[in-house]
């Protein structure tokens, strides 16, 4: 049997959702050897990594942030919103998710650029809610605790959410000749009044042509769960090294969302993987070891801290066996609390055993799930992920897309193969990313 895409039909009906977060390598390179840009200002590199996105018909680009830069190695970047600006003029299909903190903004500033964004690209904008875990010092207040932040989250996404509605869909219209007609009795104040907003509404910017922007969030811990499967379209998670713990927590962002409910289907979940491709096998093994061998420890240790939780990494040697007695319990991590529990547990689960160890993972997929192989060996391990009820799809991570080939091998060797397998679509069947994405 063949599916609408002309490809053998796939137990999961819709087919793969495949997204891409941009960006530069990431990774703490020797210096002097040559390799993908590290340069984040480079918009040169970004318009070809979106435009190679499209043609390989990924669903949505993905940009991260954070408010913060290094002291000890600083890192300049773009934000977010403007660089997705720039890209919805020279992309016509791909989605433009950005992340932006709920701690660190105000809601009526960012439901207005995203949905000015929206506008922009014709229906293709999407907010990644996040609630940062570093940057305090630039706004004069200090980080909320982890719990408390998504508190504050809740709330802001509720007014987002109501700003986004204020316009009535058919409160702008245009007659014959053009001519703009808007509805005031079809805006309306959202009136809106909990413990932390207070905002009138309505919004200064029209209805989505997507009706609303696309809403992911990207935390796991308890409350983030809760949040994303209440109110998100698109969750994105750390992808997992193990299938059967990312069965179960597939199912348990699903479960919640029925809970509240919410179609299961309704809700994305999109883990990150960092794939290291090649021809063969062998070939596949040999690009890993090329990019260990490039890999600058004593930058990689430097880079471990912030995912942490503070433990120093200091004074031990890079051979020694992480001391996890040292490490804090998962639940009392108040920044990335569930990235860390994905390292702690590699520790205790004796995966990874010393702290060159740990940075060779954490060069190799930032914590995600980097399998190894040739093309055929790829598309296997991500099809049974797939049909096992693992995840709705994929967030390839361009940063750690390194070998050899990088994006290329996505692209133009893996995307076509799972094409052939019938789990992802030959074009994007509509215009808006919400319609796109089936949420
Ligand atoms: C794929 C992915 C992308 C993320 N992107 C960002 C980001 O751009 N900015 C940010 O501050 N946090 C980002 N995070 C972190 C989460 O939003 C969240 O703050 C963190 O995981 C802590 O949430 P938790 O305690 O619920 O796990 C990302 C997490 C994942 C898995």
């Amino acid at each position: 049997m063949t599916n609408k895409w002309g490809g053998r039909t796939s137990e999961r009906g819709q087919g793969l959702v495949l997204g891409l977060l941009l960006g530069g390598t990431g990774q703490t390179k020797k210096p002097g050897r040559d390799g993908p840009t590290d340069n984040l200002l480079d918009i040169t590199a970004y318009i070809e990594q979106a435009q190679q996105a499209e043609r390989g018909k990924i669903h949505t680009i993905f940009l991260a942030d954070a408010l913060v830069t290094s002291e000890t190695a600083p890192k300049p970047g773009l934000e977010p919103v403007t660089l997705l600006s720039a890209l919805a003029a020279l992309t016509s299909r791909i989605g433009l998710i950005g992340s932006i903190s709920t701690s660190f903004t105000e809601p009526y500033n960012l439901a207005r650029q995203v949905l000015s964004l929206d506008h922009i690209s014709g229906g293709r904008a999407g907010w990644n809610l996040v609630t940062s875990s570093a940057g305090e010092k630039n706004f004069g207040k200090p980080l909320p605790a982890h719990d408390d932040r998504y508190a504050v989250a809740e709330e802001f996404a509720g007014v987002v959410q109501a700003l986004w509605e204020s316009w009535e869909r058919d409160a702008v219209t245009y007659d014959d000749s053009g001519r703009q007609r808007v509805d005031a009795k079809k805006v309306h104040r959202i009136d809106w009044s909990s413990q932390h907003f207070s905002v009138r509404g309505p919004l200064n910017v029209s209805r989505s042509p997507q009706d609303k922007p696309i809403l992911a969030q990207a935390g796991s811990s308890n409350e983030g769960r809760q949040l994303g499967a209440r109110i998100a379209d698109v969750i994105f998670t750390t992808g997992l090294t193990e299938t059967e713990p990312s069965i179960e927590l597939y199912k348990d962002f699903k479960q919640r969302a029925s809970a509240f409910g919410r179609s299961p289907d309704s809700i994305k979940i999109l883990p990150g993987v960092a794939p290291v491709i090649g021809s063969t096998d062998e070939e596949a093994h040999r690009f890993w070891r090329d990019v260990i061998d490039d890999i600058d420890f004593e930058e990689g240790r430097k880079s471990l801290a912030s995912q942490f939780g503070g433990v120093d990494f200091e004074g031990i040697d890079l051979d020694d066996e992480i001391p996890l007695q040292d490490l804090p319990q998962t639940a009392d991590v108040q920044g990335r609390r569930s990235r860390f529990g994905v390292f702690r547990n590699l520790v205790e689960t004796g995966k990874v055993r010393t702290v060159r160890d740990l940075i060779i993972y954490h060069s190799s997929g930032a914590g995600h799930w980097f399998p190894i192989g040739s093309v055929e060996n790829i598309a296997d391990q991500l099809q049974d992920r797939y049909e096992r009820g693992a995840t709705d799809g994929f967030n390839f991570l361009a940063f750690t897309l390194k070998y050899e080939l990088g994006l290329t091998a996505v692209t133009d060797h893996l995307i076509p193969e799972l094409q052939r397998r019938g789990i992802f679509h030959h074009d994007y069947q509509h215009e808006t990313l919400r319609q796109n994405l089936g949420v």
